[in-house]
């Protein structure tokens, strides 16, 4: 099935998360390429982000429909969803619509503590309630209600490699990130003709990512967060402009892509460490040259040969005096693990 999108026609795009970082650019980006009769729907708690994101959405058209609506998606309810979403569609003339979009984008970064301090039931539940279980009310919702005025639905997931990999302190973020990615895999699966796409946006310097350096307990943590901070880290344009290429080029397969995709991401590192990576690897063979040259200047003291002859029984009391002198100095009985290991290189 073709995955790819007309922004050019009319459709109706809803955003959560969209008072701020890569949502608010989202937003303003989709006003660039979308057809002027569109109705773009802004979520997000705080009012002034949204107004502030709605000021910069008419700066690019004023004829886009665009409605701000402040919502806590922590407390999921299907009542509240179904009513917003009942009331939006009495607003606006749905006649011609399209497209149908949602980007499933609010979030939040969670508890940054290693696992074994993630005790706190309420707070486990608050981020589950808006990363998780929010997300499939308001998606259920979305797809009832939607495709009987939009033709082609279109549901973007707003994932993060933490949820593909495990990262230090990221546990509640990924374990969250990696149950939505799956919950949309299975929405492919069961929905073939809606276009799903697991978007994953790379590092994206936000107040989220800020906070990630700010906030973690693990110090291993911030100091890898700073030096992406310092190099590699993108705009929330850079990856929306990306994002909004992916959906128009609809090179995706499935339902999933990566702004870094794991490979992507050890080239990335490869690059990054291109000049500390010699320099490790020159400083470890040292390091291993002056543990061996050690480890054969320790061995090469005589140690006793093992014995192939069991020792006559002694007649006469033993003499432990003779025993040491016989074991322990006598040149004969001894050899040098050099030489051993000569014997079993060849023996090879
Ligand atoms: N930045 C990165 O490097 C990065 C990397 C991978 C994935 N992501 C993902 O990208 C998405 C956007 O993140 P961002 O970096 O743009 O973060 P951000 O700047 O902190 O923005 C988060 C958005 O979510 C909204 N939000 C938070 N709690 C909410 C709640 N209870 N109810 C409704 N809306 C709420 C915020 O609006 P209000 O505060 O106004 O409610 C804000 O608009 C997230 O899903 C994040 O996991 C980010």
């Amino acid at each position: 099935m073709a995955c790819s999108v007309n922004f050019n026609k009319k459709s109706i795009i809803f955003i959560t998360g969209a008072s701020k970082g890569i949502g608010r650019t989202i937003a303003v980006e989709l006003s660039r390429r979308l057809d002027q009769n569109s109705i773009l729907i802004l979520i997000a708690r705080s009012v002034k982000g949204l107004d502030e994101t709605k000021a910069q959405i008419l700066m690019v058209d004023k004829s886009i429909t665009v409605q701000t609506h402040a919502l806590d998606l922590s407390n999921p309810d299907l009542n509240d969803y179904n009513k917003l979403f009942q009331n939006i569609l009495a607003s606006i003339d749905t006649s011609g619509i399209e497209f149908g979009f949602i980007f499933h984008n609010a979030g939040h970064i969670g508890t940054l503590k290693q696992t074994i301090d993630l005790t706190d039931l309420t707070t486990w539940r608050e981020y589950y309630d808006l990363n998780l279980f929010s997300v499939a009310l308001l998606n259920s919702v979305f797809i009832k209600q939607i495709r009987p005025v939009a033709p082609q639905l279109v549901i973007v997931n707003i994932t993060s490699l933490c949820g593909r990999s495990p990262t230090l302190n990221l546990a509640m973020y990924g374990s969250g990130k990696a149950a939505r990615e799956l919950f949309f895999k299975v929405l492919a699966v069961e929905e073939p003709k809606i276009i799903v796409l697991n978007y994953s946006p790379g590092p994206v310097k936000t107040e989220m990512f800020e906070s990630i350096i700010a906030e973690a307990q693990s110090e291993v943590l911030k100091k890898s967060f700073q030096e992406v901070k310092d190099t590699t880290v993108l705009s929330t344009e850079q990856t929306v402009s990306k994002l909004l290429d992916v959906l128009e080029k609809g090179d995706f397969k499935t339902d999933t892509y990566s702004e870094m995709s794991p490979l992507m991401f050890l080239l990335n590192l490869a690059w990054d460490c291109r000049y500390r990576l010699p320099l490790l690897i020159t400083v470890g063979f040292m390091v291993l040259d002056v543990r061996m040259q050690l480890d054969i200047n320790v061995q090469t003291r005589r140690i006793p040969r093992p014995r192939t002859q069991p020792r006559p029984l002694p007649e006469q009391p033993v003499n432990h005096e003779d025993d040491i002198r016989e074991d322990d100095i006598s040149d004969d009985s001894w050899t040098t693990t050099a030489e051993e290991t000569v014997t079993d290189l060849e023996e090879y």
